[in-house]
């Protein structure tokens, strides 16, 4: 028989990082947090899924959008900052659940994280593989429709990014913090270009119909009951009209994601409890701001309907005789978007180390390469399945389905804040969420909210998914684990894992 569990206190957690072997240089300011925060949200979201959503589901009020998106992210990104400030150990959203609620929901929500890491990954290579063929395009040697671009049988340039971002994360080459900063750099740079450049060619036409009508067999109801509806009536998101406005939030969602792996940085923060929510919560409204004007620039600059749904930022300025705007504009969203790619993966592969170091997963997946000291079978059996996803399934369907894994994640951190205070209210935490538990239930409320603005089949491959992995869990981990095996307190979430 199994010996009982015993969860592993917060204490326990912080203790297992400070081990000199486990320490990390703290010296990360508010300042740096944030530059990380916008060089890992500025991505897909902005440079392909803008041009995707105005096109198909809101139209010039894709700006519209990205408010309500970034103001649920904003919601959500003050519970993670509580969180972060009272457990600051290096991690993510599985490191704090296994901290404060045990194995079980630590399971429920790594095994969410992968519809967000992995499939947040494949996403990205898509957007890449979207800008690669635009570029080469722009050089005149545009890769055939049938291998590249949306409508690719098979994408070979999004494959083949995920293939060469896990042949460097199998040798463990670290993007330097100087590179870093370069990318978000040139990242932001190009992003500016757009709105500054762009500005000039606008023309107020295209902001006319700024919401356009309602497509017949849109469901109907108010932007308030529509979703109630289409929860009942088979889960139609709405194509324009209001209700396309938020069934367009829930897509460019995706566009904000990243600003939760902020707080993986926690550990390496100097004075965690101020910086870290101030660096998350700056990164957001640095992005917001961004993605607006952006997405008011584009929707002003070419027709809504005549978007490119593969490279909309480049394609604008190609549109409006700036070939050689667009051809930068794809260089720089390359460069960023190869940086998201990486990123992403690395989370993935910590978040499956340090499962199967609490073994949750079989701890052979766990094994550290003797010479590059990377967790190499994790790290390659990720990009496997990142380059499958990424060649074989359509740009729409990774993103909402990463969305959905997201907001849930989003949804168990909010809840998660108000029981935390409940259960462990003598925790010093520098910063508290004003307004408990108003704040976190509205948090989890607007997530919940974005989620049934997904469609059915999104919901329907969530569930399939978060119950293959309770299977799993009741098979395998609940059995196998090392609080099952009586020896918790070996081992779990530490420095280094996501
Ligand atoms: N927010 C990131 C992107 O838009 C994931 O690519």
């Amino acid at each position: 028989m199994a010996a009982p569990h015993r969860v592993k206190s917060v204490e326990d957690s912080i203790r297992d990082t400070e081990a000199p072997e486990h320490r990390l240089n703290k010296n990360l300011s508010a300042l740096d947090l944030t530059v990380f925060g916008v060089g890992v949200i500025i991505g897909t979201g902005i440079f392909v899924l803008t041009g995707v959503v105005a096109k198909t589901q809101a139209g010039p009020a894709v700006a519209i959008s990205f408010v309500i998106a970034g103001v649920v992210c904003g919601l959500a990104a003050l519970c993670y900052a509580e969180f972060a400030s009272t457990v600051p150990v290096a991690g993510s959203a599985y490191t704090f659940s296994y901290a404060t609620f045990g194995e079980f929901m630590a399971w429920i929500i790594g095994w969410d994280l992968v519809l967000e890491l992995a499939l947040g990954a494949a996403t990205v290579a898509v957007g890449w593989s979207g800008y690669f063929n635009q570029l080469l395009g722009d050089l005149g040697v545009p890769l055939p429709e049938s291998i590249a671009g949306e409508t690719a049988t098979v994408n070979i340039p999004a494959m083949a990014i995920a293939l060469v971002m896990t042949g460097i994360l199998v040798l463990g080459i670290k993007l330097s913090s100087r590179i870093t900063a370069v990318i978000v750099g040139i990242k932001i740079v190009i992003v500016l270009l757009v709105i500054v450049l762009g500005l000039f060619y606008v023309k107020t036409e295209n902001f006319t119909p700024f919401v356009p009508p309602a497509e017949a067999g849109t469901p109907g109801g108010t932007a308030w009951t529509a979703p109630l509806i289409q929860l009942i009536a088979g889960f139609t998101p709405s194509t324009f009209g209001v209700g396309g406005i938020f069934a367009g939030a829930a897509i460019v969602f995706f566009a904000f994601i990243g600003f939760d792996i902020v707080a993986t940085a926690a550990e390496e923060t100097k004075n965690p409890k101020r910086d870290l929510p101030r660096g998350i919560i700056a990164s957001l409204v640095i992005c917001t701001v961004l993605y607006v004007a952006v997405s008011l620039v584009v929707v002003g600059m070419q027709k809504y309907t005549e978007l490119s749904t593969d490279a909309p930022l480049a394609e604008a300025f190609r549109s409006v005789g700036l070939p050689f705007a667009s051809g930068l504009i794809s260089v720089g969203a390359l460069a960023g978007l190869t940086s998201v790619v990486m990123i992403l993966m690395l989370g993935q592969s910590r978040v499956l180390f340090a499962m199967s170091r609490d073994h949750l997963l079989p701890p052979a997946l766990g094994v550290v390469h003797p010479r590059y000291r990377t967790p190499y079978r994790i790290t390659i059996a990720t990009g496997i399945i990142v380059a499958l996803l990424a060649g074989f399934v359509p740009l729409g369907t990774l993103a909402e389905l990463v969305n959905i894994g997201t907001l849930f994640a989003f949804v168990l951190v909010s809840i998660g804040v108000i029981i935390l205070r409940r259960t462990r209210p003598d925790l010093p935490r520098s910063f508290r969420v004003p307004g408990v538990p108003v704040l976190p239930i509205l948090s989890a409320a607007a997530c919940l909210w974005l989620m049934l603005n997904l469609p059915a089949e999104t919901w329907l491959r969530f569930a399939i998914w978060m119950v293959v992995g309770l299977i799993f869990y009741f098979l395998y981990g609940r059995r196998h684990s090392r609080l099952a095996l009586g020896s918790g307190d070996l081992a779990g979430p530490r420095a280094g894992s996501r």
